[in-house]
């Protein structure tokens, strides 16, 4: 699927908006100085910034991303800000064409979510931090998705676009699977977190939900999900729902996930 400049404008927007969440993951289990670190799915910028900014002149921090408008812009972006130890690369992250087992800390945002083989990629990014290193994941689960008061769009909206995702090999509640995924795939002292945000009418993001829907039109309407006649009620319903000062909306339940390769007992 190819981004637009708008959609890129709107994941650095985003971005931005969750910095403070890195931020703490970061201060929980994030690289230090000197450290290799690597984005998975950076996009046009990820938390490249923020790993260039931990690991300093003496570390290096590698993005990663399977389109290429993405890692365009992400090189634009780490120039604008002088960030001269990141390298960025297009490839796909279930085969990433890194050295195995050489990055202190490995980690993704939003990526899990929107691929249909999240297991091959949680997989070569286990296999890409080295032993003892860590490998840490941020998605979101839909469990809070909702707003108040409630409105039948709403839930019409969410419940054909989770069964798109579903559809697709996807889950929107993934989130609070991603402890027992770290696990499974081998990681040891896992721990977890967990925040959602509240978006009132003055903020872009109360009316996400309706962009998203917007944006999976085709695919929804293909699906015999929901006709364009019926997405179109549903969308000017809630445009002017949304709207309403006391109307407010709860974003998807972000979830931190981190674990740590065990070390190689067979070196
Ligand atoms: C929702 S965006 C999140 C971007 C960034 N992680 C952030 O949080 O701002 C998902 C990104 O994952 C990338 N992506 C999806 N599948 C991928 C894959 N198999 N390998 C590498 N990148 C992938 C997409 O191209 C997109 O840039």
């Amino acid at each position: 699927m190819g981004a637009s400049t708008s959609e890129l404008d709107r994941m650095l927007f985003q971005g931005e908006l969750f910095r403070p969440e890195a931020e703490r993951l970061l201060e929980r289990c994030g690289p230090g100085p000197g450290a290799r670190a690597l984005d998975v799915g950076c996009g046009p910028l990820g938390i490249v910034d923020l790993l260039a900014g931990r690991v300093g002149a003496d570390g290096e921090v590698v993005g990663l991303d399977v389109q290429e408008e993405m890692v365009e812009r992400a090189r634009l972006e780490a120039a604008e800000r002088g960030l001269g130890n990141v390298r960025l690369v297009h490839g796909d992250a279930a085969r990433s064409g890194e050295q195995p087992a050489t990055f202190d800390f490995v980690h993704t945002r939003l990526v899990l979510m929107n691929v249909p083989h999240c297991d091959a990629v949680l997989k070569e990014m286990i296999a890409l931090a080295r032993h003892g290193g860590i490998v840490a994941v941020q998605d979101v689960d839909w469990v809070t998705r909702l707003c108040d008061p409630p409105h039948p769009a709403w839930e019409r909206l969410v419940d054909v676009i989770t069964e798109l995702w579903r559809l697709n090999g996807m889950d929107v509640h993934l989130g609070r699977r991603l402890p027992r995924l770290l696990r499974d795939a081998g990681l040891v002292d896992v721990r977890v977190d967990a925040s959602a945000r509240v978006f009132q009418p003055d903020h872009p993001y109360q009316t996400l939900l309706v962009e998203r829907a917007e944006l999976c039109r085709d695919a929804l309407v293909d699906r015999g999900l929901i006709t364009s006649g019926e997405l179109d009620r549903c969308v000017a319903e809630l445009r002017s729902h949304l709207a309403e000062p006391g109307t407010v909306v709860v974003h998807p339940l972000l979830f931190q996930a981190w674990g740590r390769r065990p070390e190689d007992t067979a070196a």
